[in-house]
């Protein structure tokens, strides 16, 4: 349907490489909906060029920043004041109705029926279920929705520095007025939740519809090896959701770089993919706390502190 569409945002190259891989996931699963990407000035020419192969339409927006920087602080990620600049999707009146999702997300199945929902529609947020992870949501674009979320912003911030703090508290009958505006679990799957109750993903894990790759480290913060199909540095290989990491990496790597590959023409262009060892860089040192903090929200430094070697000699030394 022309009036309709999935919208996300990318407002540097990193973030790109997310939008196409979901974008090119939209498309594989046969999605009937247009595809809008918003981005920002310092996306590259060559990662414009592909993205307008994928997407119906790609909107230049300004970068909207909370500047909040003692809330991002809590959440331990300075980098989402930018965030804000996700409002821009309800300036996209030429739509009645969108689906906003996460450039960190990933469709493993057709979703088009999240249509039939109405504004806002949201899964519940892993780690405060009372509130809704922006991730992914149902919305209906509005000049008028539009000037108050902007004017909500200026007038009482965001609680959490970034837009999902100001969108719980804009859309705040959400957890308590009616139950179809909470999406199913499975439209906005996080790792996180995997990590915390992993029966609960054992039984119902296999249903996923969107994966969402929430937290600091993204798909695109590891390496590939095409030839061996695996992620390189994942200690948790054998559990199922490294499936998904893999299945971001298929995507990325089967259509996303050719297309790259086409665009830099003699330029380098660094994929991601590579088949011979890398030295892993030095890491910022952390503090116990920390470290056992990052392990519990499931964000092992698998390429470096964490890793599969160093986890080894620990045993070995505690074994002797
Ligand atoms: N985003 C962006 N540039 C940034 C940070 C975030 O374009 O520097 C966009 C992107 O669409 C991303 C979303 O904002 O998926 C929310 O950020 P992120 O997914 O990193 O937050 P998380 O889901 O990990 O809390
Ligand atoms: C969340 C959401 C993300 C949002 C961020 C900042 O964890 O997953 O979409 O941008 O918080 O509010
Ligand atoms: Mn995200």
């Amino acid at each position: 349907m022309a009036d309709q569409a999935f919208v996300t945002l990318a407002t540097n190259d990193n973030y790109a490489k997310g939008a196409m891989v979901l974008g090119q996931s939209l498309r594989n699963h046969k999605t009937s909906k247009q595809l809008v990407v918003m981005i920002g000035p310092y996306v590259s020419d060559p990662s414009r060029a592909v993205l307008r192969q994928i997407y119906d339409e790609v909107r230049l927006v300004d970068v909207l920043d909370s500047g909040d920087r003692a809330h991002l602080a809590m959440m331990k990620r300075p980098d989402l004041g930018v965030t804000f600049t996700k409002l821009h999707c309800w300036a996209l009146t030429h739509y009645s109705k969108c689906v906003f999702m996460d450039a960190d997300t990933l469709v493993v199945s057709n979703v088009d029926e999240l249509f039939d929902r109405e504004e806002l529609s949201a899964a519940p947020d892993p780690g405060w279920p009372d509130c809704f992870n922006s991730g992914v949501f149902v919305f209906r674009p509005s000049k008028e929705t539009y000037d108050k979320l902007l004017q909500f912003c200026t007038e009482h911030g965001s609680f959490d520095g970034g837009d999902q703090g100001v969108l719980n508290a804009f859309f705040s009958d959400w957890a308590t007025t009616d139950i179809n505006k909470h999406l199913p679990f499975i439209y906005n799957l996080s790792s996180v939740a995997i990590y915390t109750y992993a029966p609960a993903f054992k039984q119902f894990g296999s249903n996923a519809k969107v994966v969402h790759f929430l937290g600091n480290t993204k798909p695109w913060s590891y390496t590939f090896d095409p030839k061996a199909r695996s992620v390189r540095g994942d200690v948790q290989e054998a559990s199922s959701n490294p499936s998904f990491l893999l299945e971001w990496w298929t995507v990325y790597a089967s259509s996303v770089v050719p297309m790259m590959n086409r665009e830099y023409g003699d330029q380098p262009f660094h994929s991601g993919c590579e088949e011979e060892e890398t030295p892993v860089p030095p890491q910022p040192s952390l503090s116990s706390l920390e470290r056992k903090q990052r392990w519990e929200q499931g964000q092992a430094d698998y390429m470096g502190m964490d890793s599969f070697e160093n986890i080894q000699k620990k045993l070995d030394a505690f074994l002797k």
